[in-house]
């Protein structure tokens, strides 16, 4: 029975994995090097909401929860093994984690209009789906940042290279109206 139940369990959480890597990117988590970068390269704002699509274990979130203990950080993910981590981690951090909130959710079905910074590493086979939700959703003054790939037709506002490290892309919501 126990053996039954792990069964399940191992196909639920894999089920879980696979829809994520088909819907928009395997979990493949962002490397402090690159995290060092995007902390150095943002400034955030008290009460600011930000958002990281597809947040994994939420190793982003929880950085910038430790610099930035005002913002509202919110992380979507979909994939159970990460969001089971990224829970824990946010329990384990008690009373230094109470700005971040990690949500099972898909983030292609979330409103994002009232994100003041959109956080994405994705593979680039998702981005016509997110560029479309941008467009119809960003605040102008939205900052978007693009790790690995850059957004097709759309001009970087800052690029973050790094030796060794994934580039970062920085766009403004304003430049998602104007995109036909
Ligand atoms: C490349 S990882 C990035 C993880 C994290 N943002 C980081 O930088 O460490 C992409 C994450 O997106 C999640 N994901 C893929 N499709 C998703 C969807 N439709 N809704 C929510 N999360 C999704 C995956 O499970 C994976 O954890």
């Amino acid at each position: 029975m126990i053996l039954q139940i792990l069964f399940v369990l191992f196909v639920i959480i894999f089920s879980s994995a696979a829809y994520a890597g088909f819907s928009a990117a395997p979990w493949l988590p962002t490397r402090k090097k690159e995290i060092s970068t995007l902390l150095n390269s943002i400034q955030i704002k008290n009460n600011e909401i930000v958002y990281d699509l597809g947040c994994g274990t939420g190793s982003i979130l929880f950085a910038l929860a430790n610099k930035y203990p005002n913002a509202q950080l919110i992380g979507y993910e979909i994939s159970i093994l990460p969001f089971l981590i990224a829970l824990s981690r946010k329990v384990v951090g008690g009373k230094k984690y109470t700005n971040v909130s990690i949500r099972f959710k898909n983030l292609f079905k979330q409103n994002l209009r009232d994100a003041d910074v959109i956080i994405i590493f994705l593979l680039n086979s998702a981005y016509k789906k997110l560029i479309n939700k941008l467009q119809s959703e960003v605040k102008i003054d939205c900052t978007i940042i693009v790790e690995a790939w850059p957004l097709p037709n759309l001009k970087a506002t800052k690029i973050e290279k790094t030796e060794n490290a994934l580039s970062l892309y920085f766009y403004q919501g304003s430049e998602f109206k104007n995109l036909v």
